[in-house]
């Protein structure tokens, strides 16, 4: 398949009269899959009415059909036809943060989604990107999109067309490229069908923020468990995973630098991920700066680009530095755990 390829600035007006726009969703409406930008991460968007365009999503990233995905909408009238109701709860988290990065589980109505977009479920994950691009082609498609994020299953989420263009060129319809995205982690899903919301899945919207709007909040139980360190590492949990095995280091400058030396002793290629405050501090093959410790919003934008470097140089390990579970950083921590399959070093229990 060829795919296309559309640039479009993201800050020009009128951008559902652009014929890159009104092709994208015509592809759309076509039951073909095509990337776009939002303010997260690239999604990659099909039909989520029709079965055989659900399924072409499934085929192209390589990914478990059992795994549902989210429902992007342009406007609160789509929400209504897709869902039974909304509860009080989820009204007051719509109307503080959509558009924007928090994903919102609902209970559906029947009959009217492809079965494979919800995997079956009960429950429909819904969200309203902010992003012009994306508010554009799917108002133009006129029907709801299912998008989840457009790299191959495995691989860290992409964050620039290019990075789709890596995973998924000529497996897919088209990509539209509106540059880099913002938050750069996926958005934060919240089960609002109990009567406390459950943080099923850490992201730019922070526990904090939603406590503000509704009251309390609760995290997953599984998602806690998971974060416990130090896990074994368990290939169940491997995503977003770079080629080399990754550490997250807990401990100073000095001992870093001493698990670093080490490693290239053994004759190593070392990456590693660190701050723009803590680099100049690091000497190995390929350090790189993601945002800054000061600002961990800054580290959530950079971090799956960073990743992404890791495998492109071909390092044969990765140390990565690590960040307070608070705010943001809950999400950054989550992805990093991931990606380093739940390894801590602790410079604490290491022997001297
Ligand atoms: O930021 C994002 O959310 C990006 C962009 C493209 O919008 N999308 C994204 O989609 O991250 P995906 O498919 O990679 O992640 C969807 C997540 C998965 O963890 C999935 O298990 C969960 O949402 N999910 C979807 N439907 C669900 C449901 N009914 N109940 C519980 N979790 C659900
Ligand atoms: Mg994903």
């Amino acid at each position: 398949m060829i795919t296309k390829y559309w640039h479009v600035d993201k800050d020009v007006d009128d951008l559902k009269s652009y014929p890159q726009i009104k092709e994208a969703a015509a592809l759309l409406k076509n039951n073909e899959v095509v990337a776009f930008p939002t303010e997260t991460v690239y999604g990659l968007g099909a039909n989520a009415l029709s079965e055989e365009a659900a399924a072409k999503i499934y085929e192209a990233k390589g990914r478990p059909s059992d795994n549902p995905l989210i429902v992007h909408i342009a406007d609160q009238a789509q929400l209504e036809k897709l869902v039974a109701d909304i509860p009080l709860q989820a009204q007051k988290m719509m109307q503080a943060f959509w558009p924007g990065p928090l994903t919102i589980i609902f209970q559906k109505k029947d009959h009217v989604l492809a079965d494979k977009v919800t995997a079956g479920l009960e429950t429909v994950a819904v969200r309203m990107p902010n992003h012009p691009l994306a508010l554009a082609v799917i108002r133009e498609a006129g029907v709801p999109i299912a998008a989840p994020s457009a790299n191959r299953s495995g691989k860290p989420s992409p964050t620039a067309a290019k990075h789709v263009w890596q995973d998924l060129e000529g497996r897919i319809a088209g990509v539209l490229d509106g540059g880099e995205t913002g938050v750069g982690v996926e958005s934060t899903v919240v089960d609002c069908t109990a009567e406390v919301p459950v943080i099923l899945r850490p992201g730019g919207i922070t526990k904090e923020d939603m406590e503000a709007v509704v009251g309390k909040t609760v995290f997953d139980p599984a998602l806690k468990n998971a974060s416990e360190r130090p896990k074994s590492p368990g290939m169940k949990y491997k995503h977003y995973a770079p080629n080399a095995p990754m550490y997250l280091m807990d401990g100073s400058r000095q001992w870093i630098q001493a698990q670093i030396d080490a490693a290239r002793a053994q004759g190593k290629k070392v990456g590693m991920l660190t701050t723009t405050e803590e680099a100049p501090f690091y000497r190995a093959e390929v350090v790189i700066p993601c945002g800054s410790r000061k600002n961990l919003a800054s580290v959530a934008h950079s971090l799956y680009d960073v990743l992404r470097t890791f495998n492109e140089a071909d390092v044969e390990v990765i140390f990565s530095e690590t960040f307070p579970y608070e705010g943001v950083g809950v999400a950054v921590m989550n992805r990093l755990e991931k990606a380093a399959a739940h390894r801590w070093r602790k410079e604490e229990e290491a022997s001297p």
